[in-house]
């Protein structure tokens, strides 16, 4: 079973990520993330960091989701473990289509596209929902802010990401990323168990 965590920069992502951590660890679920693949993290890093070009950095958003399905997400699946992602293919369609506008005619077809028949589709989402305001206050503490850390930028990301939820609707969950982040684990932990039981 494939679960991911979805959300803008700031939305707590990383502590609900965490706490499942601990929550989860009798069912050893594999914990992973995007990007950050074996051979091309560092690539994308600096593609973010250097900001020069939405297109080749879009292309390896895409190519270290290669790299990640092939070394770690299919070979865990098909161990028949659950893998838990923060962030996986719906950021590309949340972030890349703010950043690849006017770069691109149709970044949605584009992604589509690139995605088509290879790619795996999560079996759950949990897309994490908070005012884009809340979300920056909070990625203030943590210093140097990253391209994408724009309050108008994070406002159309999650615009997207509530339009995939509405094209995808039973597979996304959402989780009110402004409730204390103890209820949300409590939630998220419950819906993962209650979801792995049913199979
Ligand atoms: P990361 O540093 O892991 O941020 P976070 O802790 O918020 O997950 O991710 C780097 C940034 O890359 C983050 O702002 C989201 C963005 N991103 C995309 O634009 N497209 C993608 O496909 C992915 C996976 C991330």
């Amino acid at each position: 079973m494939l679960i991911t965590l979805e959300g803008i920069d700031g939305s707590g992502k990383s502590t609900l990520y965490r706490g499942l951590e601990e929550r989860l660890a009798d069912i050893n679920p594999l914990f992973t993330r995007e990007p950050g693949s074996p051979y091309l993290g560092d690539a994308v890093r600096r593609a973010i960091a250097e900001n020069s070009d939405p297109l080749a950095e879009a292309a390896l958003f895409v190519a270290d989701h290669a790299v990640h399905l092939a070394t770690v997400v299919r070979p865990a699946l098909e161990e028949g473990r659950v893998v838990i992602s923060d962030r996986y293919s719906d950021s590309r369609f949340a972030y890349q289509q703010v950043s690849l506008a006017g770069h691109h005619p149709s970044p949605k077809s584009w992604l589509t596209a690139v995605h088509a028949r290879w790619s795996i589709v999560p079996d759950i989402t949990f897309l994490m929902l908070i005012s884009p305001k809340t979300a920056l206050e909070r990625v203030g503490d943590r210093g140097e802010r990253e391209h994408f850390e724009q309050e108008e930028f994070l406002e159309e990301v999650q615009k997207n990401y509530l339009d995939r939820m509405a094209e995808n609707p039973s597979r996304f969950i959402l989780v009110d990323a402004e409730l204390p982040p103890e209820t949300i684990l409590d939630f998220v932990e419950k819906s993962i168990r209650e979801r792995i039981n049913r199979q």
